[in-house]
């Protein structure tokens, strides 16, 4: 074993094991390979199935190379590859595709990731803790999973604060309105539950994986900063960070950055997040940075060295790899394992086979753009679950379930009666798509004009105001 693998030897972790096959295997083929002597292949063939026989009994799940063991086995507690292991659905920080037209298979990927559903009893217990009606984010499935959302509500039940934390990776200088889900539903999360947030943005993460300089990330920090503040979080209770500024001002933050380091070894990110030999070693190591600020021992200034103080995520289900990993290494290096609530992707103008994405500016609806490009980019591009002719659709109606516009109602249009109504007619033929497209853009003209506004009112000061490290208020 290498100095990586952990202060506490004992018995091996599910992912521990999974390495080891994964070595073996290695080994297998290099003899193979170098035509070496048959008894030394045979042993080391007898080795791996050995092993293989060791995994099984221990998740339950066969050996296979590329999907690392998910978290809900017997006794594991790390996740499966962020790859498609099962030949459908790719789901990871970088991409995401579908093999339906409906989009994402949401209940299969909380099989294969190992995490909860949302289900009512939960939706009950967030309404009866925090004494609100769910966001409707929640109630329409948006949030849709989860991992230990009960344990912290039992905390926050008998009176111990927990903390929100979240994140951008600041790629450009406007953001879509996808990248708003998990910030609005952070804020409604904020005020219901009267506790701090951290926001971290990992302009250190754009700047390795991107070709752009260090002063073009941090720019982009700052914009999409403003971005953030601008969807109403309390000054009080938020704090954002650059990861480029705060890594070198913080001792305890970089303190939990080294520890993760010390104990992911690079197999098990490669086998996360599928990185390559040839890979810079920046990339390697950051899955640890993005880690690092879910332990309340990151921030000394608001939480005064406490180690122990809950930790809840929100964010779409794309950066589960990162906290699989973080809840893997956590109990390892004596910290409490995150909390996370994961939604769903806002999909692209072209269908719910993909999440929208900045990258692809005919996917998206960026909150800088105009009515016009608003208006132009839905009737060019949005997705129709409509029939070919006006007649045909009459007759047997649209199929709201692959429709882009309806989508995006369903995360925008807030009265649900509407909402139903819409879907009524929509699925009856009453509704053409042209006048489904109209009540989107309808929609969303106001609403981005209204964040921008909210924007514009956001000084340099107040900017610096939520970056500095400083004391929060909150109520335990
Ligand atoms: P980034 O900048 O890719 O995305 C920021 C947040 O937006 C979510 N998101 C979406 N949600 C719904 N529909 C979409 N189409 C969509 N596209 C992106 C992401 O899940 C994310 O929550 N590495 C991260 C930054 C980060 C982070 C975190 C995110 C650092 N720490 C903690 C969440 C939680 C990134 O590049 O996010």
């Amino acid at each position: 074993m290498t100095d990586c693998q952990g202060d506490g030897e004992g018995t091996m972790s599910p992912m521990e094991l999974f390495e080891k096959l994964n070595a073996q295997g290695e080994k297998v083929r290099s003899l193979k390979s170098a035509k070496a002597e048959k008894g030394e292949i045979d042993a080391a063939v007898q080795l791996l199935l050995k092993l293989k026989v060791d995994y099984k009994q221990m998740t339950g799940q066969d050996y296979k190379a590329g999907c690392p063991p998910s978290e809900n086995l017997i006794m594991s507690n790390n996740g499966p590859a962020a790859d498609d292991c099962d030949g459908e659905d790719l789901v990871d920080p970088w991409n995401v595709s579908a093999s339906s037209t409906k989009g994402v298979d949401y209940d299969k990927l909380i099989v294969r990731f190992g995490s909860s559903k949302i289900d009512k009893e939960l939706l009950e217990r967030i309404e009866k803790v925090s004494g609100q009606r769910a966001h409707h984010f929640l109630r329409r499935g948006i949030f849709f999973s989860h991992r230990d959302m009960h344990q912290i509500l039992d905390a926050y039940e008998k009176h111990k604060s927990f903390y929100l934390y979240t994140g951008r990776g600041p790629s450009s200088e406007a953001m879509h309105v996808g990248h708003l889900i998990p910030f609005i539903f952070t804020k409604w999360l904020q005020d219901v539950f009267d506790i701090p947030l951290v926001v971290q943005m990992t302009d250190d993460e754009k700047y390795l994986w991107k070709d752009l300089t260090l002063e073009e990330c941090h720019r982009f920090t700052v914009e999409n900063a403003k971005d953030i503040i601008a969807c109403g979080f309390d000054v009080n209770k938020t704090f954002i960070f650059s990861d480029l500024d705060y890594m070198g001002a913080s001792p305890q933050f970089y303190r939990n950055v080294v520890k993760v380091q010390k104990h992911v070894t690079f197999n098990q990110v490669k086998g996360i997040f599928g990185f390559t030999d040839s890979d810079c070693i920046g990339k390697i190591s950051f899955p640890a940075i993005q880690a690092a600020p879910s332990f309340s021992s990151s921030f000394p200034q608001i939480f005064g060295g406490k180690k122990d103080v809950p930790c809840l995520i929100p964010c779409a289900i794309d950066q589960d790899p990162y906290f699989r990993m973080t809840r893997d290494v956590a109990p390892r290096i004596g910290l409490l394992k995150p909390a996370l609530l994961h939604s769903t992707f806002f999909p692209a103008l072209q269908g719910a086979q993909t999440k929208m994405s900045a990258s692809d500016p005919n996917s998206s609806i960026f909150l800088t753009d105009t009515p016009k490009q608003i208006k132009n980019k839905i009737n060019k591009h949005a997705f129709s679950g409509g029939k070919d002719t006006v007649e045909e659709h009459r007759k047997y109606g649209g199929n709201t379930e692959v429709d882009v516009s309806f989508l995006y109602l369903t995360f925008f249009l807030e009265d649900d009666e509407k909402l139903e109504k819409i879907k009524e007619d929509y699925t009856s033929g009453a509704l053409l798509t042209g006048e489904l497209k109209k009540i989107l853009i309808e929609t969303l003209q106001p609403m981005i004009a209204q964040h921008q506004e909210r924007r514009k009112q956001v000084t340099d000061e107040m900017v610096q105001q939520f970056m500095t490290p400083r004391p929060l208020n909150y109520k335990f």
